[in-house]
């Protein structure tokens, strides 16, 4: 395709969710393919509809709410996979099957135990079952970048015959490097010659994802699959945010290419999926990290104060970061509230925005200053939030310098209070366990982060806990906000807990663990 622009499919609710510890309830997943829409993405790999009917629902509750991105299901090459995944993306406006198979000598004998003449029958057989369901169908050569490529071209002419309108090549093992993946990109574009746009999708095992998306956009691809912080499986995937600003900031290289990517959402999108999974990108991460846009050493400092190009070669608000503004204080309204939230981009409904609302107002009351970030926080901590199946009433802690410390806690339960107490190694332990003793669940705390959501003795806390509450079944994110870190400590135990409690079918009922 010579066409100057580049689709971007992003699955961060699909690839993005098979990082260690990032899985997301429906709930969490239907708010960020909402932002995902508002970004521009042109299409949004809600899930694999096959591996769990939590999956399943996920995805077409995604396809009944998106209007306007397209919305698709991964789906190995085999029936069952393929309808369920037609199923559930039939509701959405614009659909799309993405079925794929292995294609390399290693994964064809080791994995699939087939033949190549096997594979291509079975590409074949899922393309055009799957055009039973959708018109727009994807065709993914797993491990591209180790497949022999006179097979690779064999099957691809099969499965476009059969109907495939886009061809994917992965690096699925981050195996390439940029210049040899353009070259594999550019003989693949010349063989299918415009009967199909051709897609890359790259790993980060080399920490090359980006480059090689690049190299394959500069030698014709015309898709790009990526995900929000480059989440993903293993080291991740290509990040979303670094292939949309390396072509916006080297558009004179990128010969013009456009995307459909409103960049001023990219920082909200950020910051909702590091939220919602409690994965935070790395301080040094390009564009979205902590550090991207501050500038430390005083000859830069002095030198971006006399012009902002010496060492700046994008602009923050270019991608909706205005750092660490300062915002709203005690005696804002609710009308300053909402034209604040609308400049942050959050769009939220009306029952949400007085939970936010009045969360804002007890922050404000506490706190002297209240910045962007502390905005962010709490309206996605408000509305994030896993369905409350254990909500925390109240925190009492005693004193630990003076003997052994203890807890006790209320927790709203099938609408009655219970309330117990506990002693601990430390004043979290005890209020971990107290929490045990009220829900009867024995949790096992596997990790415990807390930091500043923005900067002051007053900041507040954003306390992240990983916890096992079933030894066969991975551990379960939960985060909790407050300017109390014992509090947002309990918060984020309870939320750990209440996400456990909806997702465990799901965390055990898996169609296939592995793809
Ligand atoms: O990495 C990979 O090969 C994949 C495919 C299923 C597209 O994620
Ligand atoms: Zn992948």
């Amino acid at each position: 395709m010579n066409s100057n622009f580049i689709k971007i499919f992003d699955t961060t609710l699909r690839d993005g969710e098979q990082s260690p510890g990032a899985s997301m309830t429906t709930d969490e997943k239907i708010k960020i393919a909402l932002l995902l829409e508002r970004l521009g993405v042109d299409v949004i790999e809600a899930g694999f509809a096959v591996a769990s009917p939590g999956d399943f629902d996920a995805v077409s509750s995604i396809a009944s709410i998106v209007k306007n991105s397209q919305i698709c299901s991964l789906a190995r090459a085999v029936e069952k996979d393929i309808k369920a995944a037609g199923e559930a993306v039939a509701k959405a406006p614009k659909n799309r099957i993405h079925t794929f198979i292995a294609t390399s000598p290693i994964h064809m004998e080791y994995k699939l135990g087939m033949k190549p003449d096997e594979v291509i029958k079975r590409a074949v057989r899922a393309v055009e079952y799957a055009k039973t369901f959708v018109d727009d169908v994807e065709f993914s050569c797993e491990d591209a970048t180790r497949s022999e490529i006179g097979f690779l071209k064999e099957i691809i002419d099969a499965v476009i015959n059969a109907g495939a309108k886009t061809i994917n090549l992965p690096d699925t093992v981050g195996y390439s490097i940029p210049s040899e993946y353009g070259n594999f990109v550019k003989e693949i574009v010349t063989a299918v010659n415009n009967r199909a746009i051709i897609s890359v999708h790259c790993h980060n095992d080399l920490g090359l994802a980006t480059a090689n998306s690049l190299s394959a956009v500069l030698n014709g691809a015309r898709q790009v699959e990526c995900t929000v912080n480059g989440l993903g499986e293993r080291a991740g995937n290509a990040a979303l945010e670094e292939i949309v600003m390396t072509i916006k900031t080297r558009n004179d290289l990128f010969n013009g290419i456009k995307t459909n990517i409103n960049t001023k959402e990219i920082y909200s999108a950020s910051r909702m999926v590091a939220n919602i999974t409690g994965i935070e990108p790395q301080p040094n991460k390009a564009i979205v990290g902590k550090n991207a846009f501050s500038h430390e050493s005083g000859i830069h400092q002095d030198g971006v104060l006399k012009f902002r190009e010496t060492y700046e070669i994008m602009r923050a608000e270019d991608i909706g970061l205005e750092k660490n503004k300062l915002t709203l204080g005690k005696l804002s309204g609710s009308h300053a509230f909402k034209d604040k939230l609308m400049e942050l981009g959050i769009s939220i409904g009306d029952e949400d925005f007085q939970k936010a609302f009045a969360r804002f107002k007890a922050l404000a009351d506490k706190k002297k200053e209240i910045f962007d970030d502390d905005i962010r926080m709490i309206v996605s901590d408000e509305t994030s939030e896993t369905p409350q199946i254990y909500e925390l009433i109240k925190l009492q802690i005693s004193d630990c310098s003076e003997g052994i410390p203890s807890a006790s806690v209320s927790i709203k339960f099938d609408n009655k209070i219970f309330t117990d107490a506990a002693i601990g190694d430390g004043t979290i332990d005890a209020i971990f366990k107290a929490i045990d003793r009220v829900s009867g669940y024995e949790g096992k705390l596997k990790d415990y982060k807390v930091e500043a959501v923005t900067e002051g003795k007053d900041a507040l806390a954003k306390v992240v806990v990983k916890v096992k509450f079933d030894d066969k079944k991975p551990a379960i994110m939960g985060h909790g906000l407050s300017i109390d870190t014992m509090m947002a400590s309990a918060r984020a135990y309870v939320a750990a807990l209440n996400s456990y409690l909806l997702m465990r079918d799901r965390l055990t009922n898996k169609e296939c663990d592995h793809i």
